[in-house]
């Protein structure tokens, strides 16, 4: 029987290729530290490779055009990527524990067995060769028109050629993750050069999983990081959070602003469940209200002095961290995501106070979610743009009213953000 951080993945793998759904968060919670360092490799290679992995195997088929079903293929990406890529585990357990997924009635396709474990036997004889192989296949395999259009859209208006593999070769690779101490932090968290108050594990080091449940610390990408280090010299009485799960960048608002009302809104109950959990864990005293941002922004009540709207989005910012989104994100219905940000914009704009601040931001290159939202509010009357970012953290010219770091000379997810103000009447 396959082990379970193995099937795991195969279940992962159903949900993205199957679903069309993204990785489900704390996918691999139930897995002990050592077993989920496996899984989340294994499931980084396949979704990474996942193109190139089908193209190697689909010659091996008996009517190659025809396909094999799902549950054959994830048992075949599973196999294949350990045996190429993962050099701890043995070519016994790359192979059998796949075939054994293969014949799982619910993950695998139980009648290819037979064929699974030919193609992996055969793989496995010279392991060498076949990671050689597959890395000198064209990376465009892995890339679907959304990966395409996200490569376009971050690198413009650059020339794309050389630029466009750069990118893409930086985005295959495992993102390493960033925290922000809340508390103190364990000696194995290092300081991020160039980004205040950002930590990154030491080479080697356990992922912090104790540290981060008991509230003293919070995973956050550097570019939120240097999102929230927003000047402003205000001081907000009262400040929304409009699209708040799970947190990260409400409690940066509760820490800089603790005199502040803090509410903080989101429309998934389960989403907002996490939201105070996590809240509650760091001590952040919020108002979670779970309503959907734009009818509750419209609704007639007190202006805020500061409103953070860190929209839906297709999230086209964050393949790396998410390599699923490049095969499942050309589903997405872009138009119906602009719209759904246009109307949540239009009603925190009728929210803000004179002279307050309002932040939009979304993680995502593409212009139609950032950029063009920003034109359009900026011909709004009385709306205002405000230089909120200095140059450096993120940005390359600064101060600026318009935060879009650099997809190739700054490490962190690709974000858009624009800050304006409300002119005080006259
Ligand atoms: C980009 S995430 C926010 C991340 C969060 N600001 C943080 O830094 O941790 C967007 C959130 O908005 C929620 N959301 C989406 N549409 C919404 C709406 N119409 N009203 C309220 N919340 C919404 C989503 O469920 C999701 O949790």
């Amino acid at each position: 029987m396959a082990t379970q951080s193995r099937t795991l993945v195969a279940r992962t793998l159903q949900v993205v290729f199957g679903d069309g759904d993204r990785v489900p968060d704390a996918w691999d919670a139930g897995l002990s530290s050592e077993d989920a360092g496996l899984a989340n490799a294994l499931l980084g290679h396949c979704l990474r490779r996942w193109g190139t992995l089908q193209a190697h195997c689909r010659p091996q088929f008996r009517n190659p055009a025809r396909g094999v079903p799902l549950g054959t293929q994830v048992a075949l990406a599973i196999g294949l990527a350990q045996l190429a890529w993962l050099e701890g585990v043995t070519d016994h357990a790359a192979v059998n524990e796949a075939v054994d997924l293969a014949g799982d009635r619910d993950l695998g396709f139980p009648p290819h067995r037979g064929l699974v474990n030919a193609i992996l036997r055969r793989a496995g004889q010279d392991r060498e060769a076949l990671r050689a192989t597959l890395d000198a296949m064209d990376p465009a395999l892995d890339r679907t028109p959304f990966a395409e259009l996200t490569l376009k859209a971050a690198l413009y208006p650059r020339g794309q050629g050389v630029a466009r593999e750069q990118l893409w070769k930086r985005l295959q690779a495992p993102p390493r993750p960033t925290f922000r101490a809340l508390g103190p932090a364990p000696a194995t968290l290092l300081p991020v050069e160039g980004v205040p108050g950002a930590l990154q594990l030491a080479p080697g080091a356990a992922f912090p999983r104790e540290w981060l449940a008991s509230g003293q610390g919070m995973v956050q990408d550097i570019s939120s990081q240097a999102l929230m280090a927003f000047r402003w010299e205000g001081a907000p009485r009262t400040i929304l959070d409009a699209c708040a799960a799970p947190g990260g960048k409400t409690t940066a608002l509760a820490r800089r602003y603790p005199e502040a009302a803090l509410t903080a809104l989101e429309k998934h109950p389960q989403r907002a469940g996490r939201l105070r959990e996590n809240l509650a864990a760091r001590g952040i005293q919020a108002e979670v209200v779970v309503e959907e941002a734009g009818p509750w922004m419209r609704q007639a009540g007190p202006a805020f002095d500061l409103i953070l709207l860190d929209a839906p989005c297709t999230g086209s910012g964050t393949l790396q961290k998410h390599p699923e989104l490049t095969w499942i994100g050309p589903a997405i219905d872009r138009p119906r995501m602009r719209a759904a940000q246009r109307d949540l914009l239009e009603a925190a704009c009728s929210r803000l106070a004179p002279g307050g601040l309002l932040i939009y931001a979304v993680c995502s290159w593409l212009s139609e979610e950032g950029q063009d939202h920003r034109d359009w509010a900026l011909a709004q009357p009385g709306l205002e743009p405000v230089a909120a970012w200095p140059a450096g953290l993120g940005a390359e010219e600064g101060p600026t009213s318009f935060f879009r770091p650099d997809p190739l000379t700054w490490p962190g997810e690709g974000f858009q953000a624009f800050a304006l103000t409300r002119t005080p009447e006259p």
